[in-house]
């Protein structure tokens, strides 16, 4: 069943409701929200809509319906539960044209009643074609979580814009650009805060000032993987973006959060293959804030951790544009706790550092870190991984526990442990590819699941 939505004027409309009961009450109550002119039509009347009679909000017919009590509806909800009533209320509207919703009867609607959240003036109305009312309730509680009270005063605050900028006769594009601003602002903040004066002024300067025009640069981590653990304002700024430049292993379901009008473009390498150069994403940046585009330059895990995102930051805040950082979780976090190695624990590790198999210096270095920190995580780690974990070896010994993590927190993760020597040859006898994480320490030990992960792919044991 397909159904075609539609929000219905019911303001000073014939509405009849067929019962008296709980669910009738509760109908009720929906239909004089909403302005309608309520008739109860019942032999029992429960307490609430007796009150509602009594002070003249709804009018009662005290017995049971009859053919031909729906003249002049718009709207009848029969809650009688009597099968007989259900049947002709049903024949009486449909002859007569009245849309009607008989409760717990599908084949006896000509309308369904929507989960709804409700931010006034916004409404927001959820179905599941009838399908089932647990799950529109359960995402209306999501909805109502994550649409906050403030969207509604928001509301109407651009309402008021928006009628002030046809008076003016705004071009339509110019208006869009507005609403847009207005839209990724920090107007709702201000509201949220109980702000409104703030949040009205913030609201007439965007609206009527070239404030608007200068653009901004967002550096926003992704995560490392599983689009979940973008973070909330990660998500909001995807959605709120004009241009997206992306790493090129940013999943496509992250990618899938952004805005159904932003222009995405790939920059960053991945593996050998070169893409643009870090110059040249810089300059891509600063051309499209001064052009007035909001962009986000989204990358994996945490933006500053092995991300260029510091050099990002200061050449961006040199060429005087407004840039924001937001961070993500780091693939040197993710990676471990993914196969549940924790990278400090109480009488184990009280200290861990975080390196890169690449380009960050000598082996020499690298046995350095080792020895000074209970756990070490190495990022690019799958590139000479031979190499490393030999050098690791030498500095906190061959039987040290390691575990190689790779495409954490993605359906593909894998992963090998066991003691140092054994970690590259597992790799390449696996077919471990990159991205990948190394990390090396006692808490490797301490996992509860790779015993189990060990068991699945035949590996050495710890
Ligand atoms: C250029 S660094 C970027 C790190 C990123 N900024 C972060 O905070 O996660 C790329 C390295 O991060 C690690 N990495 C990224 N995603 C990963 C994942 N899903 N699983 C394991 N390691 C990952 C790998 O070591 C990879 O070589």
């Amino acid at each position: 069943m397909r159904y075609y939505p539609v929000f219905i004027d019911l303001a000073g409309q014939r509405a009849v409701v067929l019962g008296g009961g709980r669910i009738a009450t509760e109908k009720v109550a929906s239909l004089l929200e909403a302005g309608a002119k309520v008739t109860v039509i019942a032999s029992m009347l429960s307490e609430a809509i007796e009150r509602l009679v009594a002070d003249g909000s709804v009018d009662a017919i005290r017995r049971d319906y009859l053919p031909g009590d729906l003249a002049g509806a718009r709207l009848v909800i029969d809650a009688s539960d009597d099968v007989a009533i259900n049947r002709q209320s049903w024949e009486e509207a449909e002859t007569s044209g009245i849309l009607i919703n008989v409760v717990d009867r599908p084949a006896q609607c000509r309308f369904i009643a929507p989960a709804i959240v409700r931010r006034d003036p916004l409404l927001i109305a959820i179905s599941t074609s009838g399908e089932s009312p647990f799950l529109a309730s359960s995402m209306r509680a999501r909805l109502e979580r994550w649409i906050g009270r403030e969207w509604g005063p928001f509301t109407t605050l651009v309402g008021r814009i928006r009628r002030e900028l046809r008076e003016r006769g705004v071009p339509l594009a110019e208006q869009t650009r507005i609403y847009r601003e207005l839209t990724r602002s920090d107007v709702r903040d201000l509201l949220r805060a109980d702000r409104a004066v703030e949040a009205g002024v913030r609201a007439a300067a965007i609206a009527s000032s070239d404030l608007n025009h200068r653009g901004r640069v967002a550096l926003v981590g992704a995560g490392p993987g599983d689009a979940a653990l973008i973070t909330v304002k990660a998500r909001e700024l995807l959605a709120d973006a004009d241009y997206v430049l992306h790493d090129a292993l940013i999943s496509p379901d992250t990618l899938a959060l952004c805005g159904p009008d932003v222009r995405l473009e790939r920059v960053g390498k991945r593996g050998g293959q070169e893409g643009a150069l870090q110059d040249d994403i810089t300059a891509r940046l600063i051309e499209l804030a001064r052009a007035g585009h909001f962009v986000v330059r989204l990358k994996g895990g945490d933006p500053f951790v092995f991300g260029r995102g510091g050099e990002e930051l200061a050449q961006l805040a040199l060429a005087g544009i407004d840039v924001i950082a937001v961070p993500g979780v780091s693939a040197a976090f993710a990676a471990p706790e993914s196969v549940g190695v924790p990278v400090t624990m109480r009488g184990l590790a009280s200290s861990v550092a975080i390196t890169t198999a690449q380009g960050g210096g000598s082996p020499a270095r690298l046995e350095a870190l080792a020895r000074a920190a209970d756990t070490l995580v190495v990022l690019m780690a799958r590139e000479g991984l031979g190499e490393v974990t030999a050098a690791l070896a030498r500095a906190v010994g061959a039987t040290r526990p390691a575990v190689l993590v790779s495409q954490a927190t993605l359906p593909d993760q894998r992963s090998v442990s066991g003691p140092l020597s054994d970690i590259a040859w597992l790799a390449d006898r696996e077919g471990i590819p990159a991205p990948a994480t190394l990390i090396v320490g006692d808490v490797v030990a301490a996992s509860p699941f790779l015993a189990a992960v060990h068991d699945q792919l035949g590996e050495v044991a710890l």
